[in-house]
């Protein structure tokens, strides 16, 4: 398998110089060339990226495969080649698409993703899951972020490719991008080893706060400190960040939100501030506020929370009670936790 896997790193980068080739170099890339420019992306940046092309073929990665004598088994866990349908044979699976390299952090290339320059859909295309490539296992850009985000003790973490890209090309260089998947424990456990504090900014739209929401107990899980950048509705860091610069951005970052109001604001948004609405509120919020470990954030969390549902405080901290008794799988009323809820109850 160790072969096989230093096959795959050794022929992604033959892949990869492949494309950047047809990007920089060639007649078929300017469309390619033009559409990066159009984005504000610049050369040094496509190149510190390394950024590519894969021409409008079904055979370029097929003949390339061939040219360099890719054993069979090697071309079918490279990802770069589907089996035809109706007939013997390969096609290529990136065509006529910018090419992202996804570099793992020791600088190998993993896998590839491609973006197409129109509306065609799917809007990009990612390797799949291969030898060498996990993507809940990799963050795109950490490679060449790490070291900032050593320095800063700070990471963002954005959504997409172009995100990455336009945060570190206006000096922002303390980001990752997670490529539009959930934040998986060994994504945060990556971050862990380069920052303690993480700022969310997600794109500002449902999806993008949705994720905002899925990735939280995560973080909470791992004892990182996490805080969410809050966009104006419908920009991502990419659009805002080309608009605004990077001083745009790093007063957005001055007001980042910390997780319990940042969830409190999307249950209010979702359910409203009826009855019943508040209701659901309060159903949704004991259990993250059962997982604040610290009790003095805790306490001045329900005394917000009571305070934006306008309800007596106990009742709040009743029911924050009972969802960590239930959470820790504890029934027995003896492990009640003191009024002042600092100590846990003894489990297993
Ligand atoms: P978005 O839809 O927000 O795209 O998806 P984007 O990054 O803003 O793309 P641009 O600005 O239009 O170029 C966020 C990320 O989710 C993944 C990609 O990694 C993308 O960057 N994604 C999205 C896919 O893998 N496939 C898709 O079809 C769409
Ligand atoms: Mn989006
Ligand atoms: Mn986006
Ligand atoms: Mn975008
Ligand atoms: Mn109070």
């Amino acid at each position: 398998h160790m072969m096989l896997r230093e096959g795959l790193y050794r022929l992604n980068q033959q892949a990869m110089l492949h494309y950047t080739h047809l990007l920089t170099q060639t007649p078929s890339g300017e469309h390619a060339r033009n559409y990066l420019e159009q984005r504000g992306i610049t050369r040094d940046t496509i190149k510190e990226l390394n950024l590519g092309y894969s021409p409008n073929r079904w055979d370029d990665m097929v003949l390339f495969l061939k040219q360099h004598k890719v054993t069979k088994a090697m071309a079918q866990a490279s990802g770069f080649v589907l089996s035809r349908r109706e007939t013997k044979g390969y096609y290529d699976r990136f065509r006529n698409r910018i090419m992202f390299p996804i570099f793992d952090v020791t600088r190998q290339v993993a896998g590839f993703g491609g973006r197409v320059m129109d509306d065609a859909v799917p809007k990009y295309l990612n390797s799949p899951e291969t030898p060498v490539y996990s993507k809940g296992r990799i963050l795109y850009g950490l490679h060449l972020s790490k070291i900032h985000c050593r320095q800063e003790d700070t990471v963002y973490i954005v959504e997409g490719y172009f995100d990455f890209i336009s945060l570190y090309q206006c000096g922002i260089k303390n980001c990752v991008a997670t490529l539009g998947t959930a934040l998986s424990d060994s994504h945060v456990r990556l971050l862990k080893g380069a920052a303690s504090r993480a700022f969310l900014v997600f794109d500002s739209d449902m999806a993008g706060i949705n994720a905002a929401k899925r990735s939280i107990g995560t973080f909470l899980k791992e004892g990182l400190d996490v805080r969410i950048i809050i966009l104006p509705q419908g920009q991502d860091p990419d659009s805002f960040v080309q608009q605004n610069g990077k001083s745009g951005f790093e007063a957005c970052a001055k007001k980042a939100m910390s997780v319990i109001p940042f969830l409190t604001r999307a249950a209010v948004d979702q359910f409203g501030l009826s009855v019943e609405g508040k209701i659901k509120i309060i159903q949704e919020m004991k259990e993250h506020l059962a997982r604040v470990d610290d009790p003095a954030a805790r306490s001045l969390y329900i005394h917000e929370l009571s305070q934006t549902l306008n309800i007596d405080e106990t009742a709040v901290l009743e029911k924050v009670r009972t969802a960590f008794l239930e959470s820790a799988g504890v029934s027995d009323i003896a492990y009640l936790p003191r009024q002042d809820g600092d100590t846990a109850p003894e489990t297993g």
